[in-house]
Formats: C-alpha cells, structure tokens, sequence
C-alpha cells in the first residue's frame, strides 16, 4: 500500500494551507513564507489518551435554544486595564494568545497577573524560556505573591499536558508557545508545524478541561519564526504588548476576541517594579511643551470603549523630489492622499508640490475616521506655519465633497476634552451637544469651508 502523504504547506504571516509549495502565498501575496507542515500523529497523542481524552466531539445535534447555558462566572483577574483589554475577565475554557516582540513584557505582564489571581485560583505556570530560579527572583524583586503559584521548566507539550491533569490548574500559562515542542512532529521548535500542533494539543486539553489557557508568543518583524498568525484562527482571543518607539509606555490590545469587544486599548508603563496600570492614558499622550508648535493638534479618538485624546503632527514642507513624500505613521496612508485631494478641491489648499508628514505621538494607531477632520487642520497649520489654539480639540470624518459627517459618541469625546482641560472644540454639526457645555467653547462645523474659517 502506498505511504499516506501528510504533509501541507503553509504561509508564516496568515497561515494558508496548500497541498503544493509556491513562491508566493495565495492568499496574503506574501513571498517565500510556505513552509512544510509534518503532520505526524499527534491527533491521538498517548498521553492524552491515557488521561481519557479522546480529542473527538461526540457528535451529536442538539437545537440551539435547548443548550444548557450556565453562566460561567468569568474570572476577574484584578487589574482594571488587563479586564477591560479582556472584555470583563477571563473566560474558563478560552485560550488567550498574549503576542509581541522579544522584551515587551510579556512574561513580566502574566507572571503578576498569574501571582495575584493563583491566591484564589491554582493555576500553573510553565516557562519554557527562562529557569524557575529566575522567574522566582523577578518574582521576588517584583515583591509579588509567590507561594501559591506553581511553576514549571518544560518544553515538551506531552510533559506539560500530563503535569496538567494531574495538578488540573483553573489557569495554565505557557510561556513561550515558539520553544514548545510535540515528539510526534518531526521539524524544529519555532517552526510553524511545530507552532500549530502544539498548541492545538494544548487547546484542546484547555478546552476539554475548561482551563484558563494564556499563550505567549513572540512575533518578529520579518516573521521568519513562526509568529503568532498561524495561531490566531485557532484561539478565542489575541491580544498584543506593543511598546511604542523607546517609551516605556506599553499598549495592550486585542485583535480578536470571541468573548468581548475588540480594540480596546489598556496601558500599561514598564517601572523597575514591572508593569504598572495607567489609569489615566490620556494624559500620558497629552504632554505638550508650554509652547504649541504650528501643525500640532489634539484629536479625540475611539478606542474600544473609550475616549482617548491623542496628539496628531503635521509637517508640510516643499518638496525636492519629482514625487512629493506622503508619510504617516499611526495614521491611513491612502486616507491621507484621499483628504489631501479634499483639501485641495473644497478648501482651496494645494500641497502637490510640498511632502506630507503626519504622526500620531506616542506609538498610538488612529484608523478611526474620526481623524479625518484633525488631520486636514494639522496640514493647513503647519502649511501657513500658523499654530492652532493650545485648548483645541478636534474629532471628525471629512466626506468626499468636503462635508463634516459625524462620528460615533460625540459627547463623551466632548466630555473626556472637557476633562482635561480644553476649551474649544471644533466638531461636526451632528455632534454639536444640545445643552451648552460647561467651560467648552463648541464650534459645530458642516463644510469643510467652515472649519477652515473657524480657525482663521
Ligand atoms: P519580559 O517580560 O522578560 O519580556 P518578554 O517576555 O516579552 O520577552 O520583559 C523584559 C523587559 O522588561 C526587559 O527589557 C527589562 C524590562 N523590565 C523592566 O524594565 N522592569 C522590570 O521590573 C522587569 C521585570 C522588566
Ligand atoms: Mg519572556
């Protein structure tokens, strides 16, 4: 009988599976990012059956309205901003991917959060990377509560599989996923096959146990390890820790998540005693010079569930080049051009010959449309080399034909500027508050035109 072929290719950046190798993936463009995928036997690992796990659903077909819905309580882990990212808590059974680069402090993040929730919960954590002498001294350094928590040097899933359901932790944290590896798969640690059936043993050991499980998983920049992209169809929430360029500033934020909103933004700053909450992230984006240079704005943005203010810089300067640079970071690039066309056409604005640098400070990422209107305002200030108020908040979408359309939760955008101390605000006309608003000068604006005018 002819060997039965298992084997797949698959993309490193989106996970794509093929049957044949090809230079480029079909399904993201990327090139050179398939890689063989050995599956072995793994399915039916023997440690797993031995525990009476079979892997196999027993198939039956229920109505949907007749499923048993016992409100699992969610886990509340203690930190404010670790919940909120989470959407309230963690949920029993769900497997949590908690992705970012090499030292953005990840496994700074899950070994507080881990001490203060083993109090109440058993949970184990399993460090792949490091020894437990020098997670114990972080520990200790970190002055967290070590002596409930339980700790373990593995790397070999099965091991870690069979320790599992002996000590059967509510919550299991395995840091990292890239050093975890499975005997059945015949290929190197960190790579994707690798990657991806370990942690779909581990997950489905979370899953039939209804264990809290918290993956670490590093990505890099030219993801030639096996990022976390391969994973993120598999689990019920990815978030990642982001440090803005240099700062000690950490962001947390989720991309996908089964159990809650997504976008939502928890800051965080990396002290000599780990990772401290902020409670406030506005003001940590908001620190300006007393002196307010041209080009520089403050745009209130939506994150998730929240206002948060954020400010935006524009650099308009002639250009040398044949083709005029168009620049942003944080922000659309083709939003860009598309508002700059808009500029020119209904506010009588002609930049084809000067470069375009727009920056959102602080590493933050503004997609939201709401930008659009702070954006062009920034550009014509820094154009005429005219600053714009310092007590100046701005929020916004800019239609095609030049008209300001409103935007989600215009109040509490209102109300957070209000907080911190702004006094004018130019805004859509839909946004415009009913009631006056104290302290807060509201400019309610429908044309681009009249936006411009405001500010002259
Ligand atoms: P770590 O959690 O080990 O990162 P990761 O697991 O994501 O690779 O954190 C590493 C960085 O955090 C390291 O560069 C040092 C810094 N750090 C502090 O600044 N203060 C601290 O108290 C700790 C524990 C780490
Ligand atoms: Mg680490």
């Amino acid at each position: 009988m002819a060997k039965q072929k298992i084997s797949s290719y698959v993309c490193n950046d989106c996970g794509a599976d093929f049957n044949k190798w090809q230079g480029q993936c079909a399904e993201c463009g990327a090139w050179n990012t398939l890689t063989e995928l050995r599956i072995g036997s793994s399915k039916n690992s023997s440690v797993m059956r031995n525990a009476g796990f079979s892997g196999a659903a027993n198939g039956s077909i229920s109505v949907l309205s007749e499923i048993m819905l016992d409100e699992v309580p969610r886990i509340i882990t203690g930190s404010v901003e670790f919940d909120l990212v989470l959407g309230g808590g963690l949920v029993p059974g769900s497997c949590i991917l908690v992705g970012g680069e090499p030292g953005a402090g990840k496994s700074t993040l899950l070994l507080q959060h881990l001490c203060s929730l083993a109090q109440n919960h058993k949970s184990l954590y399993v460090t792949g990377e490091e020894s437990p002498q020098q997670v114990a001294m972080r520990a200790s350094r970190l002055e967290l509560p070590s002596d409930k928590l339980q700790i373990m040097a593995e790397t070999s899933v099965e091991a870690i599989c069979a320790a599992a359901i002996q000590y059967q932790p509510k919550i299991l944290v395995v840091d990292s996923i890239q050093v975890m590896h499975l005997d059945d798969v015949a290929s190197a640690p960190g790579s994707v096959s690798q990657v991806r059936e370990s942690a779909a043993m581990l997950i489905r050991y979370a899953k039939e146990t209804n264990t809290v499980l918290l993956l670490v998983g590093h990505v890099t920049k030219d993801g030639v390890i096996a990022g976390p992209k391969v994973l993120e169809h598999m689990i019920d929430c990815s978030m990642m820790l982001e440090s803005s360029n240099d700062s000690h500033f950490r962001t947390l934020r989720c991309n996908k998540n089964r159990f809650g909103a997504i976008n939502e933004l928890g800051v965080f700053a990396m002290t000599d005693k780990g990772l401290r909450e902020v409670p406030n992230p506005s003001a940590i984006f908001l620190q300006r010079g007393d002196e307010v240079a041209s080009g520089s704005l403050v745009m209130v943005i939506w994150e998730g569930t929240r206002p948060l203010l954020v400010e935006l810089q524009a650099l308009v300067d002639p250009s040398h080049l044949g083709n005029p640079r168009r620049v942003t970071v944080g922000l659309d690039h083709n939003r860009l051009a598309m508002l700059l066309a808009v500029l020119h056409r209904h506010g009588g604005l002609m930049v084809g010959d000067q470069d375009v640098f727009v920056n959102v400070v602080g590493g933050v990422k503004a997609l939201e449309t709401s930008a659009d209107l702070a954006l062009i305002l920034a550009v014509i200030s820094s154009f005429r080399d005219r600053p714009l108020p310092r007590d100046l908040v701005v929020f916004g979408e800019v239609g095609l034909s030049g008209e300001i359309r409103p935007v989600p939760n215009g109040q509490e955008r209102l109300r957070e500027a209000v907080k911190h101390g702004f006094k004018r605000a130019v805004v859509p006309a839909g946004n415009a508050p009913k009631k006056a608003i104290r302290g807060m000068e509201v400019i309610a604006v429908r044309k681009l035109t009249d936006a411009i005018e405001a500010l002259d």
